[in-house]
C-alpha cells in the first residue's frame, strides 16, 4: 500500500510518544506512522495495544544513537516527516547518570538530524520536516514573586475555581535559555542543533518547549503518577523541600493534539511554547491528588493525608516553571480542552482502573518481556 505520508515517530512507546502515535495512527490511515524506540526503562509497548495492529502502524525497536541504524529506517520506509520525543526525561536520574542525558538527548538528536539531512538534502527540502519536541525547563526557573498566586495575565481555559500564577514573568519564546539540571541542559543543546540544522543547511525544522505533563500511561517515577500508585498502597509520599516549587500541567492529549497542529500548521523555523495557563505549587496538588484518589477508592477523602512526607530538596530544583503559550493561541487557535481538575479525575481513574498496567510496570515485568521477545 501507497502511504501519501511516512512518518518516524521517535519515543513513541513512552508517555507523549504513545498518546502522539495513538492519534496520528488513527486519525490519518493514510499516513504510515513508524515507531523508532529503543524500550529503555520508560517504553513499553502495552502503551500502544490498541493500535499495534492497524495497518498503518509499524514498530521499529532501534536506539536513536545508532546512525547506520536510523539511516536504514529513513529509506527503507522513504521517511518525509519525523516527530522527535525518544530521550531520557527525569530529572533526578539525570543528577545520578548525566552521561546517559548526553548521549540521548545531545548525540541522539544529532545523529537524527544527521541521517535526515543525509536522506533529505540531495532530492531537496519540499514536504519534509523535522520536529523536535522539547521542554520549558531549557528557559531555568521564573521568580516566585506572588506566593499566594495572582490572576495571570491571559484568558484561560481554567474558568474554574483555581486560575492562578505565582509571579508576573513567564517563559515566552524570546526568552535566553538557562537550563540547570543536567537533563535541560542536554535538551537545551539539542534544541540548538536542531535550530542550527535549519540555519546552516536549511533543514525544515521546529522546536516546542512544553511544560510538566500528566494523565494515562506515565511511569510511576514522576511525580503524578508516584503519588497515585503510593496513596492506593498507602506508602510515604515524598515531597520535595517545602513543596512550594511551581508547575505548570498539562493534559497528555492535550499535548498531543498541539503537535498534529504544529506539525501540519506550524512555520518552519519557528519556535511554539506549549503550556496549560494552569500553574499549581506541588503541595496544592497533591492534596488535590489525595482528595481525588480517596474518594474513588472508596475512602474517605483525605483520609491519606498523613502520607505526606517531606524529605531533602531535590539538587538544584527549580522554583517555577511558568510558560505562556499565547503566541500557539493566538497564531494557530490552539487552548488546552480540560479544567486541570477534570484532568486529575480522569487520570486517577484510569491509573485504579488499570492497575495492571501500574504492578507491571512498577515490578519491572514489562522490561523482562522485552528482553525475551528482542533476544
Ligand atoms: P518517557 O521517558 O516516558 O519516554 C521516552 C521514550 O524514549 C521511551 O519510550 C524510551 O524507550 C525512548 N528512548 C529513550 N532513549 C532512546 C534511544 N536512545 N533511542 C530510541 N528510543 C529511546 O518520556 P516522555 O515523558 O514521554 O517525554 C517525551 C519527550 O517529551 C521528551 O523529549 C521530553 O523531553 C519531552 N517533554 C516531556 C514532558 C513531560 O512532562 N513528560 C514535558 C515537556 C517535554
Ligand atoms: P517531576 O514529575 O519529576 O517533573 P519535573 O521535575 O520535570 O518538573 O516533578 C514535578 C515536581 O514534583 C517537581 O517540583 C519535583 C516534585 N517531586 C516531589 O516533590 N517528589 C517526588 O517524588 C517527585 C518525583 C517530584
Amino acid at each position: 500500500m501507497d502511504f501519501k505520508r511516512n512518518i518516524v515517530i521517535t519515543g513513541g512507546a513512552g508517555f507523549i510518544g504513545s498518546h502522539v502515535v495513538r492519534l496520528f495512527v488513527k486519525k490519518y490511515p493514510d499516513y504510515r506512522i513508524i515507531n523508532l524506540d529503543c524500550l529503555t526503562y520508560a517504553g513499553n509497548l502495552a502503551n500502544l495495544k490498541d493500535v499495534e495492529n492497524e495497518p498503518n502502524y509499524v514498530f521499529v525497536k532501534a536506539d536513536i544513537c545508532d546512525y547506520e541504524e536510523v539511516r536504514k529506517v529513513m529509506a527503507y520506509y522513504s521517511v518525509d516527516g519525523i516527530i522527535h520525543l525518544a530521550a531520557e526525561s527525569h530529572v533526578d536520574r539525570s543528577i545520578v547518570d548525566p552521561f546517559t542525558f548526553a548521549r540521548t538527548n545531545v548525540m541522539g538528536t544529532l545523529t537524527l538530524l544527521q541521517a535526515a539531512r543525509e536522506a533529505w538534502e540531495p532530492q531537496g527540502w519540499e514536504g519534509k520536516r523535522f520536529y523536535h519536541i522539547s521542554t520549558d525547563e531549557v528557559y531555568g526557573a521564573r521568580e516566585l514573586t506572588h506566593p499566594e498566586g495572582i490572576e495571570p495575565p491571559y484568558s484561560t481555559v481554567a474558568s474554574g475555581e483555581h486560575h492562578l500564577a505565582y509571579g508576573e514573568k513567564f517563559f515566552t519564546e524570546d526568552l535566553k535559555y538557562q537550563p540547570h539540571s543536567p537533563y535541560s541542559a542536554a535538551k537545551a543543546s539539542s534544541d540548538h542543533f536542531v535550530r542550527a540544522y535549519h540555519d546552516t543547511y536549511g533543514m525544515p525544522t521546529i522546536v516546542t518547549n512544553c511544560s510538566n505533563n500528566y494523565g494515562p500511561y506515565q511511569f510511576p517515577e514522576k511525580l503524578i503518577p508516584l503519588f497515585i500508585n503510593n496513596i492506593r498502597n498507602r506508602k510515604p509520599l515524598p515531597v520535595y523541600g517545602k513543596g512550594e516549587n511551581v508547575r505548570d500541567w498539562l493534559f497528555v492529549e492535550d499535548h498531543a493534539r498541539a503537535i498534529d497542529l504544529i506539525f501540519h500548521k506550524g512555520a518552519v523555523a519557528e519556535t511554539y511554547n506549549i503550556g496549560g495557563f494552569n500553574e499549581w505549587k506541588n503541595i496544592d496538588l497533591i492534596k488535590i491528588l489525595i482528595k481525588t484518589t480517596d474518594r474513588l477508592l472508596g475512602r474517605a477523602e483525605g483520609e491519606d493525608i498523613d502520607l505526606i512526607t517531606y524529605v531533602t530538596d531535590r539538587k538544584g530544583h527549580d522554583l517555577r516553571y511558568a510558560i505562556d503559550s499565547s503566541k500557539l493561541r493566538d497564531q494557530l487557535g490552539w487552548e488546552p480542552s480540560l479544567q486541570f481538575e477534570e484532568g486529575i479525575e480522569k487520570t486517577v481513574k484510569w491509573y485504579l482502573d488499570n492497575q495492571d498496567w501500574l504492578d507491571n510496570v512498577t515490578s519491572g515485568e514489562y522490561v523482562k518481556y522485552y528482553e525475551q521477545m528482542y533476544k
